[in-house]
């Protein structure tokens, strides 16, 4: 049961979140939270610093931390990081306060997308279509689970993404 209006765009690293949530956010006047970019902020290092320095986990507590200060009447666009729905408090927090939306994408995809970036930890020294298909099958469950709405991304421009996302109608 939908309790509040903010919108959770989860997906895959490379799936278009942090394009669609500010196009999102600026054509509805809501507010815009980039769950890394905040991370970073309050952390003042980059994502690839914290793993290195805190570790993954502590990472994960950090999203959740940040999640659960999400209140229903906040009308926010919230970017989410692409492991965010893989914790069930993370999924049932995001419940709480909004809807959730899945962007989906083809491994090829998502390759073409983060190819020529180094700040996701995760894919240093894995950037490789296989490598992408094997976790992306492996979260895929989670993400369908965690899904008010799936919006496919793969050839299609941000407008349309958008379009699909309003004609699913409670904006
Ligand atoms: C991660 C995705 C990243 C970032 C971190 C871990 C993941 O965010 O949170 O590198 O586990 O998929 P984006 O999905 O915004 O790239």
């Amino acid at each position: 049961m939908q309790q509040g209006k903010n919108i959770f765009l989860i997906g895959f690293m490379g799936a278009g979140k942090s394009t669609i949530a500010r196009e999102l956010a600026q054509s509805h006047g809501m507010r815009l939270i980039e769950m890394d970019e905040q991370i970073e902020a309050q952390e003042r290092m980059p994502i690839a610093k914290i793993f290195e320095t805190h570790g993954e986990p502590y990472f994960r507590q950090l999203e959740t931390a940040l999640l659960e200060r999400l209140r229903p009447e906040d009308n926010t666009v919230v970017s989410c990081g692409g492991g965010v729905p893989m914790r069930a408090c993370n999924v049932e927090a995001m419940r709480k306060s909004g809807r959730i939306v899945y962007l989906s994408a083809q491994p090829e995809t998502i390759y073409e997308r983060v190819r020529h970036t180094h700040t996701r930890p995760l894919l240093e020294g894995n950037m490789n279509v296989a490598y992408i298909a094997a976790l992306l099958e492996e979260r895929l469950p989670k993400y369908k689970a965690a899904a008010d709405l799936t919006v496919c991304t793969d050839g299609r421009s941000a407008g349309e993404i958008c379009e699909e996302i309003l004609a699913a109608g409670r904006l």
